[in-house]
C-alpha cells in the first residue's frame, strides 16, 4: 500500500491511496491497446463525460492508436452529495450527430449506473452504429440499475473516492493519485 504525498491538496483524504498515478497509467496503456484491437478500422468517436472523465480522458485516447474524434457531453445527476438523486439532466450535450458512428462513452466511474444507461439509451436513440462504454472505476456494488461495461480500469470498494478527475464539491479533481475520502469530510 502506498501511502498519499504531502501536500495541502490531498487533506481529508484516507492515508492509504486506492490507486497511484503509476498503476492508473499502466492499466490506461493497456485500456488503450484493447481499444486500438477492436476498434481498427472503425469510424471511432469518443465521448467524454464531463467534468470526472476528463483526466481520464486525455490519457485514454493518447493510448489509443488510431484516427479518432472527440466530443464532449456533461451530464448531472448529482449535485454536491455523495448519493446519486436519480434525476439525470444533460448540461451540455455533443457537438456533432453521431448517426452512423462507434461511439465509444469514456466516464470515471460508475454508481448505480443511472446516469450511463441513460445516455446509453439517449446516444442508441440518435443512431450511433455501435455503443460502448469505458470506465476508469466500477462499483458493482452499488448499482441500482444492470449496465454492462465494455472497458473497465478498475472495480473498486463502496467507497467514496476522489483525485484524477474525480471530485467531492468539485474538488480534488486536481489529484494525481486516486484516495478514498475521510467519511467525516462528507457527513459533516
Ligand atoms: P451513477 O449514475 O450513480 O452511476 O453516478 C455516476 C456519477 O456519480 C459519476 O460520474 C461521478 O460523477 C459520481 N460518483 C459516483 N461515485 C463517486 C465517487 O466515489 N467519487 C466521486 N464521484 C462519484
Ligand atoms: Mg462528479
Amino acid at each position: 500500500m502506498t501511502m498519499k504525498p504531502q501536500g495541502t491538496a490531498y487533506e481529508g483524504l484516507k492515508d492509504e491511496l486506492l490507486l497511484t498515478r503509476e498503476e492508473i497509467a499502466a492499466r490506461v496503456a493497456e485500456l488503450g491497446a484493447q481499444i486500438t484491437r477492436d476498434y481498427k478500422g472503425k469510424d471511432l468517436t469518443t465521448v467524454c463525460i464531463l467534468k470526472g472523465a476528463v483526466v481520464f480522458f486525455v490519457d485514454l485516447i493518447r493510448a489509443i492508436d488510431l484516427p479518432l474524434s472527440m466530443d464532449f457531453m456533461s451530464i448531472s445527476s448529482y449535485g454536491n452529495a455523495t448519493k446519486s438523486s436519480g434525476v439525470v439532466r444533460i448540461l451540455k450535450d455533443l457537438d456533432k450527430p453521431v448517426n452512423g458512428k462507434d461511439v465509444l462513452i469514456i466516464e470515471d466511474i460508475v454508481d448505480s449506473g443511472m446516469t450511463l444507461s441513460f445516455l446509453r439509451d439517449n446516444l442508441k436513440s440518435r443512431g450511433a452504429a455501435s455503443l460502448k462504454i469505458a470506465t476508469l472505476l466500477d462499483k458493482p456494488d452499488r448499482r441500482r440499475v444492470p449496465l454492462h461495461v465494455d472497458y473497465c480500469g478498475f472495480v473498486i470498494p463502496d467507497e467514496f473516492v476522489v483525485g484524477y478527475g474525480l471530485d467531492y464539491a468539485e474538488q480534488y479533481r486536481n489529484l494525481p493519485d486516486i484516495g478514498i475520502l475521510r467519511p467525516e469530510i462528507y457527513s459533516k
